[in-house]
């Protein structure tokens, strides 16, 4: 998988993903990020790579033509997607990152100021992406985002079952985890964690799993299938919370 990420701040790029998993999946050869400098592409004398808004308004907007010439410059692959980060996109889930982890190459775009040039978006954009429904200083920042998120599921960069039980994955919330020591601060760990039953163990986390989503994500249950032993185990829980009430 490559990245190659279009950005008037390539240093935020290069140093944040120069650690932990991000690093050893590029050390291995598994990804590949680059970051290209928007600025350098400017033929603006003041090297400025904004300008006003036409029609006035508050604020600057990323001119075309270096964004475009710096696109032209990284001849991208036959099979690309060309993302445009912005709080006006599409909203960016688990299994949109899915889906960008089966693309070879993503050319990523990072906005600053007010945006860019609608032309950008019209002539080279595929997907305008928001990372949520809160406005950030830059698109660099949600680029890492994406990039952590759609490396951790290209295969070789971490372990494919720990990928498998993880939140959004299943549909519900992942369960606690606890480890060593089994007493900390007068709080012990699960009795049933340390049962050796897996199949006891399995159904502990699935209600777990339940519950969090129940207390943290109820909406993320109007589109899942529950199954006999979960819904078993809801009725249970329902009749609980009226006693308690
Ligand atoms: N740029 C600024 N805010 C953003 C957001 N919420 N998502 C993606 N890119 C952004």
């Amino acid at each position: 998988m490559i990245f190659k990420v279009l950005t008037l701040f390539p240093e935020v790029i290069l140093s944040a993903t120069n650690y932990s998993i991000l690093k050893r999946a590029q050390q291995k050869g598994l990804i590949k990020i680059e970051a290209i400098n928007i600025r350098e592409f400017t033929l603006d004398k003041h090297k400025r790579a904004d300008d006003y808004p036409y029609g006035g308004g508050y604020g600057m907007v990323m001119t075309a033509q270096p964004i475009i010439d710096a696109y032209e410059s990284i001849k991208p692959g036959r099979t690309h997607r060309v993302i445009y980060l912005t709080p006006q996109g599409k909203r960016y889930n688990q299994q949109y990152a899915e889906q960008l982890s089966k693309e070879e190459e993503i050319v990523i775009i990072c906005g600053h100021y007010e945006g860019i040039d609608q032309r950008v978006i019209d002539m080279i954009v595929t997907d305008e992406v928001s990372i949520g429904d809160y406005v950030l200083s830059g698109g660099e920042y949600a680029a890492l985002v994406l990039i952590d998120s759609i490396s951790r599921l290209v295969k070789g960069v971490i372990e494919e079952k720990s990928t498998q039980e993880e939140s959004f994955s299943t549909g519900l919330l992942e369960y606690p985890q606890y480890t060593r020591p089994f007493e900390f601060r007068g709080k012990k760990v699960p009795e049933i964690l340390l049962c050796g039953d897996h199949e006891k163990i399995r159904k502990w986390r699935r209600y777990q799993s339940l519950l969090k989503t129940i207390k943290n994500r109820p909406d993320l249950l109007e589109n899942f299938e529950l199954t006999d032993e979960d819904r078993e185990f809801l009725i249970k829980y329902c009749e609980i919370q009226k006693f308690m009430l």
